[in-house]
Parts: C-alpha cells; sequence; structure tokens
C-alpha cells in the first residue's frame, strides 16, 4: 500500500473508485491545471492585449449592438409608419390651405374625399381601397404601371392608379383637388401635392414633402415666399381648354405672368425639374383627362 503523503500525482490513475481519492493539496504539474481550467476562465484569465481576446470582444460587441439597432428599427416601424402618414396629412392640409397650428390632424384629414383614379381615363374606380392604396408600391407593380420612354420627370414607370383627393364646401360642391406630383430634382426625387381650385386650371398650392435636394439651394422649394408664387397661377391658356402654359423658369413664357413661376436662384437644375415634373403630371399623360372633368363640373 503506498504511503498516501509520498503519493505522486502521476499515480493518480491507479485509484479506483473504492479508493480514497488522490489528495488535491499536492500540486499538479503546471500543463495539468491549464487542461482542468474550462474555456471561459482561461478567456478571462487571458491578459487584455491578446489578439484573440480582442476579436472575440469585438464581435460579441459588434453582435450585441446590432442586435439592439435591428429589433429597434422592427419595433419602431409601425411608429414610423403612422407618422410617415401624418405627416403627408399634414402637408394634403397645408396645400389645401386648411392646416393651423394645434388643429387635430386626423379630424380635419376626415373632411378630405380619398378616390383611386385611372389616369387615362380620368375616372375614379372601386378597384382598390382608396383609404390603403399604396400609390409608390403601384408605380412599382408590374400590373398597375407602365413603363414610361418620353421621360421628361424623370421617374422610369409611371402607375396606371393614384390617390387624389377631394375638399368639398358646406354644400357639397368643389372647392379643390389635391393631387400628388413627383419627380427628379438635382439629388433626389420631389415628392408632393398640387392643389387645384374647382375651376380645374387654377393653382392653389404646391408643396413637397419629401425630397433630398441642398440646403439653402434646391431646398428653397420649401420657403414659404417661393411656395406662395404658385396661388393663382394658371395651368392653361383660355380657362383651361387652351395649351398647357404653367413653367418654372428665369423668364416669362409668351403666354404671360399668370403661367409663369420664377426659378429658384442657385438653384437652375432643382427648378427644371420641379417645372418639367409639374408638366408632365398636369399634361395628357397626368391629371389632364381627370381636369378636364372637373373644368366640365362632373366632379
Ligand atoms: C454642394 C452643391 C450642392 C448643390 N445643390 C444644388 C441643388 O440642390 N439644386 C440645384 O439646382 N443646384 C444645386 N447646386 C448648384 C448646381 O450645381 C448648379 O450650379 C446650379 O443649379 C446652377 O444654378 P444657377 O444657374 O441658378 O446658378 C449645388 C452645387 C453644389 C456645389
Amino acid at each position: 500500500m503506498p504511503d498516501k503523503d509520498n503519493q505522486n500525482p502521476s499515480d493518480e490513475a491507479q485509484f479506483t473508485p473504492e479508493m480514497n481519492p488522490p489528495d488535491r493539496d499536492i500540486p499538479a504539474p503546471e500543463g495539468e491545471v491549464v487542461a482542468r481550467k474550462g474555456l471561459l476562465r482561461r478567456f478571462l484569465d487571458a491578459p487584455a492585449d491578446n489578439t484573440v481576446k480582442t476579436v472575440v470582444v469585438a464581435l460579441g460587441l459588434c453582435l450585441v449592438a446590432s442586435m439592439v439597432v435591428s429589433s429597434a428599427a422592427v419595433s419602431l416601424r409601425p411608429l414610423q409608419e403612422r407618422n410617415a402618414a401624418l405627416d403627408k396629412q399634414v402637408n394634403i392640409l397645408q396645400v389645401a390651405g386648411v392646416y393651423e397650428d394645434g388643429i387635430d390632424v386626423a379630424e380635419a384629414f376626415d373632411a378630405f374625399e380619398p378616390h383611386v383614379l385611372e389616369l387615362a381615363s380620368g375616372e375614379f374606380t372601386d378597384q382598390f381601397e382608396a383609404d390603403s392604396f399604396d400609390d409608390r408600391a403601384a408605380a412599382d407593380d408590374l400590373t398597375l404601371s407602365a413603363p414610361l420612354e418620353d421621360d421628361p420627370a424623370s421617374i422610369g414607370r409611371q402607375a396606371n392608379y393614384v390617390t387624389v383627393y377631394l375638399l368639398r364646401n358646406e354644400d357639397g360642391t368643389l372647392d379643390k383637388v389635391i393631387l400628388p406630383v413627383y419627380g427628379y430634382g438635382l439629388w433626389s426625387t420631389l415628392y408632393g401635392f398640387m392643389a387645384i381650385e374647382e375651376d380645374g386650371n387654377t393653382i392653389y398650392g404646391l408643396q413637397f414633402y419629401e425630397h433630398a435636394e441642398t440646403p439653402g439651394l434646391g431646398a428653397e422649394v420649401d420657403n414659404p415666399r417661393w411656395k406662395a408664387l404658385w396661388r393663382d397661377k394658371k395651368l392653361r391658356t383660355d380657362d383651361g381648354e387652351g395649351e398647357l402654359a404653367i413653367t418654372v423658369a428665369k423668364t416669362p413664357p409668351a403666354a404671360g405672368r399668370d403661367y409663369y413661376v420664377d426659378a429658384l436662384s442657385g438653384a437652375t437644375l432643382t427648378s427644371r425639374g420641379v417645372d418639367n415634373l409639374v408638366r408632365f403630371w398636369m399634361s395628357e399623360r397626368g391629371f389632364e383627362p381627370f381636369l378636364e372633368r372637373v373644368r366640365a363640373g362632373e366632379i
């Protein structure tokens, strides 16, 4: 029987469960202690400048940060969509001239009648739900849109259907129509609304709710003084029956100042984009079939 106190650690393998366990106070050779340590212990005990430790900590941090960011993005998406819808409603109220600070936007927006319009015929359609029709998704949908070969607004494809909004007087007669317009400026696609009076030819306002033009230059499309230039301008000559004459330019057109909005100084390219998109959407390929019906008092 070996003397317990003098037992060599390498003799440990000779012990069976029935025998006494080896004495743990006896230090094992250095290599064996390392082998017995858990992976986590070894990782934590590694010096701070250890390459593997640095890489693992960095990857761990990236993983946690990306999980936090992506879960925030997913959980905030419904809120973002609600805010975008609210912002669009505010813009419709503003372009129609009925927005006031502190107003209940949802309640004020109830006064507007949304309709899905078939552009080619100028007729409303019941094929889609007007409250939920997505104009932008329709423009990307191959079955609901067509490619444009002649594309002055640089939009690529044009949807066959868009949502328009009617504002009526208390007696039910038409006050204004609010039409969605969009097209490329210098850096970005500008999305907005144009409000037209009940005569189907007089502009009440133009307002963009989304673009990425340069602040102080192209973004001056949002300047209230420039927006005010659109009020009472006419789209077409001869009370709407003549040629499309409205233009954003540096000099008035031959038709006269009634059809002229001064281009933004220092932002000729954005101004040209606005000119192109307004003239495109107010043409026969845009809202003219519908505006013809407005002028005829059919709406
Ligand atoms: C950084 C930078 C941003 C610009 N952003 C715009 C812009 O948003 N819209 C625009 O029309 N021109 C912008 N320009 C100016 C155009 O390059 C171009 O000079 C201008 O449209 C010419 O307008 P003007 O003839 O009225 O001077 C920008 C120029 C620079 C250097």
